[in-house]
């Protein structure tokens, strides 16, 4: 049987996160956890929670530190998640950080890393501009960087033509509160994780999404076995 494996993706918005998790999560047969996907998911059902979390997603804030903890908690509860998980988007404030830690030291797990992706701010806003995802299986495509095969539409054929969709929170001004938000609230559990010796750093701006993932695996090979 596979080992456990518990990996935290850090960087900024844009910086790739999805993308890496999605083709990390597919290598290594683990679930991929996007606390913002499953807010997303939330606000298309209209839940209570959907309701609550939708204004801070509007605007690029930060949904609540207790609300969300709740939530990845419950997730991490799942059967799918006993061997290990690669979370996308959490933890994103140093309570966020330390909330986990004891989640998983009273259950006798750790996180085994941190990979951070690093991307200079103005590459993000031109990547996050041009972004545009599959409503059905959550591809995410770039219209500049990883077109679909065909025009505006899904490559994957169980997804029927699927037409790919915008972000609300991928217009220009939004995107840069969210990059504020980043690194005041979020950039300091990069040092959390540095103390603690799980931080290796992807300095990704020149790279291809084929590159950085080529990175990630051999930092899993070197410093977990993976
Ligand atoms: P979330 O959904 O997590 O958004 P985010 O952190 O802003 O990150 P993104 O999903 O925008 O970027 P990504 O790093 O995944 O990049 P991607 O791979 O798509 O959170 C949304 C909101 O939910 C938050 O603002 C907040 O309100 C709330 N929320 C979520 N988690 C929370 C938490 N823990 N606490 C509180 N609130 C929370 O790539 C981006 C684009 O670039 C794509 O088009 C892609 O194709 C392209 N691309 C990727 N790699 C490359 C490359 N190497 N070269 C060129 N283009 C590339
Ligand atoms: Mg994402
Ligand atoms: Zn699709």
């Amino acid at each position: 049987m596979a080992m456990d494996l518990r990996i935290v993706l850090l960087g900024a918005p844009g910086a790739g996160k999805g993308t890496q998790a999605q083709r990390i999560a597919e290598a290594k047969g683990l679930p991929h956890i996007s606390t913002g996907d499953i807010f997303r998911a939330h606000l298309r059902d209209g839940t209570d929670l959907g309701k609550q979390v939708q204004a801070f997603m509007a605007e690029g804030k930060l949904v609540p530190d207790e609300l969300t903890c709740d939530i990845v908690a419950q997730r991490l509860g799942e059967t799918d998640c006993s061997h290990g998980y690669i979370l996308d988007g959490f933890p994103r404030s140093v309570p966020q950080a330390e909330n986990l830690e004891r989640l998983l030291t009273a259950q006798g797990d750790r996180i085994d890393i941190a990979v951070s992706i690093d991307v200079d701010d103005d590459a993000i806003v031109e990547r996050l501009s041009a972004r545009r995802s599959c409503p059905k299986c959550g591809a995410i495509y770039n219209l500049r960087f990883s077109p679909p095969k065909q025009d505006n539409v899904c490559d994957r054929p169980e997804c029927g033509g699927a037409e790919l969709v915008q972000r609300e929170d991928d217009q220009e001004d939004t995107i840069r509160e969210r990059l504020r938000v980043y690194h005041e609230t979020t950039e300091p559990i990069v040092a959390f994780y540095d103390e603690r010796g799980l931080l290796s750093t992807v300095a990704a701006t020149p790279l291809s999404p084929e590159e950085v993932f080529k990175e990630i695996e051999s930092i899993l090979a070197r410093t977990v076995g993976a």
